[in-house]
C-alpha cells in the first residue's frame, strides 16, 4: 500500500496506478504539456478538473523537496505548489518504485524556449532575465539557498508587458535564516554555468537569436543581479541636509514592487551624517494593494497597471474622497468584470483574467490613437477578443494542448507526454530539441510598459 503524505490531500488521486513506474502509466491519466528539460521522470497527470506534475524521486529527495517548496510557498515567494509525497509504493511483483513528488501544475506557465527563439526582441529576452534576476533576490531575501539555477528550473508567466518567474525545482535547496555573502555568491555561480549551458545549447540548436551572446547574457544576469541586491539591501550614507533622500529610497523600493518593513537610520553625533539601511520585506507591493481592495490575485505588473487604471477611474469620477474600497468595488464590477466575463468560455485557456484586462486597456490605447477618440472599454473588449485574443496560442495548455499541436506538427512525437525524447523518426540521441515549443507562438511585447532598475531608479 502506497502512503501519502499531504497537508491538502486531493481523493481522486488515491484510485492512480501507484504500482506502475511512472514513465510506463496508462495516456488516460496523462496530459501531454510542454516541459523543461529534467533528471527524472517527469509526467502531467490529470484528475477531474485538476492538473498536477508528479515527478518520480527517491523518497528522501522527494520529501525534502516536498517541504521546501511548502515553505517557499507559506513565505510567499512564487515557486510551484507542493500538494503530496507517494511513497511506499511496489509494483506487482513486489519490487519496490521511488516515489513520486506531486505539485500543481503552473497554469499559463510558458516554456522557456518558445521564448528565447529567433526574432525575439532584445528588449523581451533582457525581461526574461529581469525576471529571473528578482525571482532570485527574492529567494535570497528569505535565505533561500536554490543550488540548481537553471531555465529548466524556472518558469515564466506573463506580466503584463514582463515576466514573472516561478521557481519549479528545488530539490538543491536548503532555507537558512539569512544567506551569508558567500552562499549568494555561490548561487549566482551555479545560476551562471546552467544558464550559460541552456544558452549556448539554445544556440547550438539554432533556437537563439545571432544577436545574442550567451556570455553577455549571463554577464547581465549577474550585473543586474548585483544592482537589485544593492538597491534592495545597500547602505546609504547622505548628510543631514539631505533627508528627503530616506524617503526617495522607499519611494524606489516600491517602485520595483518591494516593500520595506523597517529603516535602521543612524544619525552621526554631530548630526551631520546619516546612514540608512532598508529593511525589505518581499516583493509584491501592488499586487498586495489590489488584492487587498479588489479580492485579484495577479502578478505584480498586472496589479500596476490594473490599480493605475483604478487610480484613473477614481480620478475621473472625481470621487478622490471616497473610500478607496468603495471606489475599487464599483471599478471592480463596471470595469473589470464585464472585460472579462465577455471572454467566451472556449478562449479562456489563452490568457488569465488580469492579462486579459491589461491587453484590452493597450488595444483600447492604440485604437483610440489611430481613430483619435475615445474609444469605450466595451467595444475595445469586443475587437481584442476578435482581432488578438482569438488568434492566440492556448497558453493554460489543458487537455487539448496535445491535439492542437499535433495538428500543426507533421511529424510524430516518440513519446507526446514526454516531449524530451524528441520525434520518433529521428536517428540521433537524445535530442534537446522540445517539439511542442515550436507551435507556441511568439510572444509580442511590441509595446507595454516594463520592468526596468535604470528606468525606475530615475523616477524614484
Ligand atoms: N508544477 C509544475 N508546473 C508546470 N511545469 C512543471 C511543474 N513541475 C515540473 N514541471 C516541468 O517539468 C520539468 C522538470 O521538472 P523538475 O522538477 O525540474 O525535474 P528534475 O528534478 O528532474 O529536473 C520542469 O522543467 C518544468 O518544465
Ligand atoms: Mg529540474
Amino acid at each position: 500500500m502506497p502512503r501519502f503524505l499531504s497537508a491538502k490531500p486531493d481523493a481522486r488521486l488515491i484510485p492512480l496506478p501507484w504500482n506502475v513506474p511512472l514513465a510506463k502509466w496508462p495516456t488516460e491519466h496523462l496530459v501531454a504539456l510542454p516541459r523543461g528539460i529534467s533528471r527524472h521522470v517527469v509526467r502531467f497527470i490529470t484528475v477531474g478538473d485538476e492538473v498536477y506534475a508528479a515527478k518520480e524521486v527517491i523518497e528522501h529527495l522527494a520529501i525534502h523537496e516536498y517541504r521546501l517548496l511548502h515553505d517557499l510557498t507559506r513565505l510567499g515567494t512564487p515557486a510551484v505548489e507542493a500538494v503530496a509525497v507517494v511513497s511506499g509504493r511496489q509494483d506487482l511483483e513486489g519490487n519496490p518504485l521511488d516515489s513520486i513528488l506531486i505539485t500543481k501544475h503552473l497554469e499559463f506557465a510558458l516554456p522557456y524556449r518558445s521564448l528565447f527563439t529567433p526574432g525575439v526582441r532584445h528588449e523581451t529576452v533582457m525581461r526574461l532575465l529581469d525576471a529571473m534576476v528578482v525571482l532570485l533576490a527574492r529567494l535570497h531575501l528569505q535565505g533561500f539557498m536554490w543550488g540548481d539555477v537553471s531555465l529548466s528550473n524556472i518558469l515564466f508567466r506573463r506580466d503584463a508587458g514582463s515576466f514573472a518567474a516561478y521557481l519549479v525545482d528545488a530539490e538543491t535547496g536548503e532555507l537558512h535564516d539569512r544567506l551569508t555573502d558567500g552562499q549568494r555568491a555561490h548561487d549566482l555561480d551555479i545560476a551562471r554555468t546552467n544558464v550559460f549551458g541552456d544558452f549556448c545549447d539554445l544556440q547550438a540548436g539554432g533556437m537563439l537569436d545571432e544577436s545574442l551572446d550567451p556570455m553577455v547574457l549571463v554577464d547581465t544576469i549577474e550585473s543586474r543581479y548585483q544592482e537589485l541586491w544593492n538597491e534592495l539591501t545597500g547602505m546609504e550614507e547622505f548628510s543631514g541636509s539631505e533627508l528627503y533622500r530616506i524617503e526617495s529610497r522607499v519611494r524606489r523600493l516600491n517602485a520595483l514592487g518591494f516593500d520595506v518593513a523597517e529603516l535602521d537610520i543612524r544619525t552621526s553625533a554631530d548630526g551631520q551624517t546619516v546612514t540608512l539601511q532598508p529593511k525589505v520585506v518581499d516583493a509584491g507591493h501592488h499586487s498586495r494593494r489590489l488584492l487587498r481592495l479588489t479580492g485579484l490575485d495577479t502578478e505584480e505588473n498586472q496589479a500596476r497597471r490594473l490599480l493605475n487604471d483604478l487610480d484613473t477611474f477614481r480620478a475621473r469620477t472625481n470621487q478622490q474622497d471616497v473610500d478607496e474600497a468603495v471606489v475599487a468595488h464599483q471599478w471592480l464590477t463596471e470595469f473589470f468584470e464585464p472585460v472579462v466575463n465577455a471572454v467566451p468560455p472556449e478562449l479562456q485557456g489563452k490568457r488569465d483574467p488580469a492579462q486579459i484586462y491589461h491587453e484590452v486597456l493597450d488595444y483600447r490605447w492604440y485604437m483610440s490613437e489611430r481613430e483619435k477618440r475615445e474609444v469605450p472599454l466595451s467595444v475595445a473588449t469586443q475587437g481584442y477578443i476578435r482581432d488578438i485574443l482569438r488568434n492566440l496560442p492556448d497558453e493554460a495548455m489543458v487537455r487539448d494542448a496535445m491535439v492542437q499541436v499535433q495538428e500543426g506538427d507533421n511529424r510524430q512525437l516518440a513519446n507526446p507526454y514526454d516531449p524530451s525524447l524528441g520525434y520518433a523518426d529521428d536517428d540521433d540521441l537524445p535530442p534537446v530539441h522540445d517539439p511542442w515549443e515550436d507551435a507556441a507562438q511568439d510572444v509580442d511585447v511590441s509595446q507595454l510598459n516594463h520592468f526596468d532598475i535604470n528606468e525606475l531608479r530615475a523616477r524614484g
